[in-house]
């Protein structure tokens, strides 16, 4: 059966300097993938290739093992994907307006949205914000807003960039109890950038390390953090010395 996604030499350039350079990469179908790395390595780079948010320099990004053409992937494919970014990009209106933006282009019946939006506020804790304008959250509440907004649409693919960085410890380890049940019912298939190896130990299944814009190793997610190769072993064991979960 072809991967979910797959690369094949893949590049992406910006003002002729080499930001992503993967010879080959698969995504499997229902896999929890975890990227690390060090800042500028490329994760946020990938992960806007990878949904079709921004174009390759060269070569190919195959789903279910048919070739998208660059900068054209179709709208029903797009819908598919659902990503959470680095930064927010709220718009301005209310919390639940932002919840349900997804829903309200798929033309869904505004008692569904009504019904759903107020299922995601709750589980994402922002249910008492509902009204208040999403230019006027914090880090965190906005965080919880973006992973609901990603998340209703119940995507087959869903991308997220960082999406606990700004969370409160509490709040993060309930949300990601949630999230990984949440993920696990519906078996979506996701790709999680994180800086954070408690989060990458407790929630991918797969762990790509990338390095230079380059992917270094790759392999279930307990292997990597045990037995780093020699092109990882300097950036994974920094981070080993404060997380023992992973020693
Ligand atoms: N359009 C662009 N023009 C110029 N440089 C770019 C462009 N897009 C990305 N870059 C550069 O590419 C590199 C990778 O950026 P990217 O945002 O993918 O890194 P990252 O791994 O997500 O880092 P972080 O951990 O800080 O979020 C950086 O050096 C960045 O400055
Ligand atoms: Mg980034």
């Amino acid at each position: 059966m072809s991967p979910l996604l797959e690369l094949k030499k893949l590049t992406y350039q910006a003002q002729h300097k080499m930001i992503l350079d993967i010879p080959e990469f698969q995504i499997e179908t229902g896999e929890f993938l975890g990227i690390m790395g060090p800042n500028g390595a490329g994760k946020s780079t990938l992960l806007k290739v990878l949904a079709f948010l921004d174009q390759q320099t060269s070569g190919e990004i195959l789903y279910r093992g048919q070739a998208i053409p660059n900068g054209n992937a179709p709208l029903e494919l797009r819908r598919k994907f659902s990503i959470a970014l680095q930064q927010s990009l709220l718009l301005d209106g209310t919390v639940f307006d932002n919840i349900a933006i997804g829903l309200t282009l798929r033309k869904v019946s505004k008692s569904i949205i009504k019904e759903k939006v107020e299922q995601w506020m709750e589980l994402f804790a922002v249910s008492h914000l509902s009204k208040k304008n999403a230019l006027y959250l914090s880090g965190g509440e906005a965080q919880r807003v973006n992973l609901a907004r990603a998340m209703i649409v119940e995507p087959e693919i869903l991308f997220l960039d960082e999406p606990f960085s700004a969370l409160d410890f509490p709040t993060k380890i309930r949300l990601m109890e949630d999230f990984k049940g949440i993920i696990e019912e519906a078996q979506t298939t996701t790709v999680f950038v994180s800086h954070d190896l408690m989060e990458i130990h407790y929630l991918t299944t797969k762990l790509a390390i990338i390095v230079n814009g380059e992917i270094k190793q790759v392999g279930p997610t307990p292997r990597v953090l045990e037995h780093p190769n020699s092109s990882t072993v300097s950036f994974l064991n920094e981070w080993k010395k404060f997380y023992p979960v992973a020693r």
